[in-house]
């Protein structure tokens, strides 16, 4: 090989691989770190960016309106304010006295359902008595406020019966399909 061929292909080589850097880098878009994520602020102040919080119901006990349930059998979303309610202590639980049974029928409130008032893991009934794992209501009953989410929720929750859009029916259902010895 003559050497000037030499040094026309090398010339070749290097032109084609400078273009196919440049073309490469000309399609790549670079994202800085505040593009990244939803919160579109630095990550490194924790300072300046809280989480989204909405403002909860002002409406009383009583005059709020029940939100409709997730999904069957799923923990009622609490639709009234609990301000002066909480927190729930060893002596004092201000849901019980509205939402016992005995009690809800003078309040309007929803009664607290069988399956409360039983011993799940052995099938007692408590007769009447609320089960001591149910006492931290909040634990699964939480209340709601209006926002906008970062992402949006498209969970669509199903119901075999169209009463379960406002009542729960566990203790009627938690043995379908298990057959009783
Ligand atoms: C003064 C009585 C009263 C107190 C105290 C009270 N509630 Fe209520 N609650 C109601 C009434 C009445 C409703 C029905 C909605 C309405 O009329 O505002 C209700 C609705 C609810 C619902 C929705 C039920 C459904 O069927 O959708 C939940 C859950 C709930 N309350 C939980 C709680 C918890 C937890 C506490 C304690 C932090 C509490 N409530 C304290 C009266 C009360
Ligand atoms: C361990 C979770 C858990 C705790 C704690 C709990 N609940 Fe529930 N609650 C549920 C679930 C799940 C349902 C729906 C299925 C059912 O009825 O059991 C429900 C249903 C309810 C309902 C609706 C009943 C109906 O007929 O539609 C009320 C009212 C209620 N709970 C009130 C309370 C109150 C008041 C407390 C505290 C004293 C409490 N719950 C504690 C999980 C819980």
């Amino acid at each position: 090989m003559l050497p000037d061929k030499k040094i026309w292909m090398f010339t070749v080589l290097a032109v084609s691989v400078a273009s196919l850097l440049f073309i490469s880098c000309a399609q790549t878009k670079y994202y800085s770190e505040e593009e990244l994520g939803l919160r579109s602020k630095t990550l490194y102040d924790e300072g300046s960016e809280f989480p989204i919080a909405g403002e909860p119901t002002k409406k009383e006990p009583g005059g709020s309106t029940k939100f409709e349930r997730s999904f069957e059998n799923s923990p009622p979303l609490i639709s009234h304010d609990i301000t002066g309610m909480l927190p729930i202590a060893m002596t004092e639980n201000l849901c019980m006295g509205c939402h016992m049974p005995e009690e809800a029928g003078g309040s309007g409130a929803t009664p607290i359902p069988k399956s409360h008032l039983m011993d799940l893991t052995t099938g007692e009934d408590l007769e009447g008595k609320l089960d001591g794992s149910r006492y931290n209501c909040m634990q699964c009953h939480v209340i709601q406020t209006e926002l906008t989410p970062a992402v949006q929720n498209i969970f669509k929750g199903g119901f075999r019966d169209e009463k379960g859009h406002y009542r729960s029916n566990l203790m009627d259902t938690l043995n379908e399909g298990v057959a009783a010895e």
